[in-house]
């Protein structure tokens, strides 16, 4: 069926929701007619679409295009996907990430000090770009070895990477300033990686992520080791600011769910989670159809046709939510697809868990009593968060 669906208005990006509600109405495979594109609406086919790579592949959409094609979060071929992701699996554990939690805490801790101080002294202040952005940047630059130097740059990199993720996919890819961008940042980081991996060989016996997949059994070429840790460096961090600023706004409509986690933090383990659910960060992926082409619900689609599954709509599908506009912190659990689903699924969630979980914790006990003090600007719809969060004290 066809659908108009502008995904890259001001309007969907500030408030996807009126059309996240008629997509779900309209049925489950619509054709977009502004792109050409697919979109699957309900948690069941979007799953589909995420694990069935006979039939769809990742391989060739912008991520490749931005990381590199040797990145394993572009790359299908399930062996070599898999033995890429696995070097960096030990670092993600919920153990390794516990180890963590002192460095992430006092991070967290002095980055609030100046936000409680401006707030204290009668300031608005722009809490996406004073803690949200930055924070698990710092953090993933730490764990990649990259000295507390650059760890600015890298997030303008991922910035820059970023605001080519959500362009119109008949952006110019040659000539769009924000690709132009995305291709100097993508250059930049290539060229600091370099440094760093020719320092590594030189001088092996760190323990960074970097100096693991250089000193890694499989002996890669450098071009795998800079697409693998370019990735790492983006997919680190942009995500997890956003979610924190979705978090933060969520506690400030529900006071109620605010005053509920502060009398027992025992909740925020799936507070947070319930709103990965509502407003998923990643609100569609993206997956390509393969040679011969498909059919999906009895809907023929061409090989080479963009398909999305639609995560905004899949998080909120009744037939697997109870009342599923609703913020329900006590709702049964059930895994939403804001993380992915599949052998893409998020390499990083442990990490962005309890990143989640320390800043939002460490605010509420240092500022229980925030309030969002003006209009909280959105940036895009496919990766979409807060990227102007001004909060007050009253
Ligand atoms: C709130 C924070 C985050 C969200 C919402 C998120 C979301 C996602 C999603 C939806 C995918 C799958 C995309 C697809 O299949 O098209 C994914 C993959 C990935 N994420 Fe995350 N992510 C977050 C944080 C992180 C962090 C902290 C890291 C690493 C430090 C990370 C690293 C990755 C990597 C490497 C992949 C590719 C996995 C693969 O291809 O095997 N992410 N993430």
């Amino acid at each position: 069926m066809d659908f108009d669906f502008d995904l890259y208005s001001r309007e969907t990006a500030q408030n996807p929701w009126p059309a996240i509600k008629a997509m779900q109405e309209a049925g489950p495979v619509l054709r977009n007619v502004r792109t050409g594109a697919y979109m699957v609406t309900t948690d069941k086919l979007a799953r589909n679409v995420l694990t069935d790579t006979t039939r769809f592949t990742i391989e060739g959409t912008a991520v490749t295009i931005r990381f590199g094609k040797e990145a394993f979060f572009g790359i299908d071929d399930k062996a070599l996907h898999d033995k890429l992701r696995s070097i960096w699996m030990g670092a993600f554990t919920r153990p390794a990430m516990e180890a963590m939690r002192p460095m992430i805490t006092q991070l967290a801790d002095e980055m609030i000090d100046p936000v409680e101080e401006k707030l204290r002294a009668g300031e608005t202040v722009d809490l996406e770009a004073e803690l949200c952005r930055s924070l698990p940047a710092y953090v993933i630059a730490h764990m990649m070895g990259v000295p507390r130097s650059y760890r600015d740059d890298v997030v303008r990199w991922s910035d820059a990477l970023g605001a080519a993720s959500v362009l119109p996919a008949n952006a110019d890819k040659q000539t769009h300033p924000a690709w132009l961008a995305a291709y100097k940042a993508r250059d930049e980081i290539g060229a600091y990686l370099a440094e760093a991996i020719a320092h590594r060989r030189k001088n092996p016996g760190g323990t960074d992520l970097i100096s693991q997949i250089v000193h890694s059994s499989h002996n890669l070429p450098d071009e795998f080791i800079v697409s693998n840790s370019r990735q790492m460096l983006y997919a680190g961090n942009e995500t997890t600011a956003k979610w924190l600023g979705h978090i933060v706004v969520a506690l400030d409509e529900r006071k109620d769910v605010r005053r509920e986690v502060l009398a027992d933090p025992k909740l925020m383990p799936q507070a947070l989670e319930e709103v990965m659910r509502w407003r998923p960060v990643v609100m569609a992926s993206v997956r390509l159809v393969k040679p011969g082409g498909t059919e999906i619900e009895g809907v023929r689609i061409p090989e080479g046709t963009t398909i999305m599954p639609v995560v905004g709509c899949a998080n909120r599908d009744p037939a697997r939510y109870e009342n599923p506009e609703e913020l329900d912190i006590h709702r049964k659990f059930q895994t939403n697809l804001g993380f992915g689903f599949g052998m893409h699924s998020c390499l990083g969630v442990t990490l962005a868990r309890l990143e989640a979980q320390i800043v939002i914790e460490r605010l509420l006990a240092r500022i229980p009593d925030y309030e969002v003090a003006g209009d909280v600007i959105y940036n895009a719809f496919a990766l979409r968060g807060p990227k102007v969060l001004p909060i007050a004290m009253h």
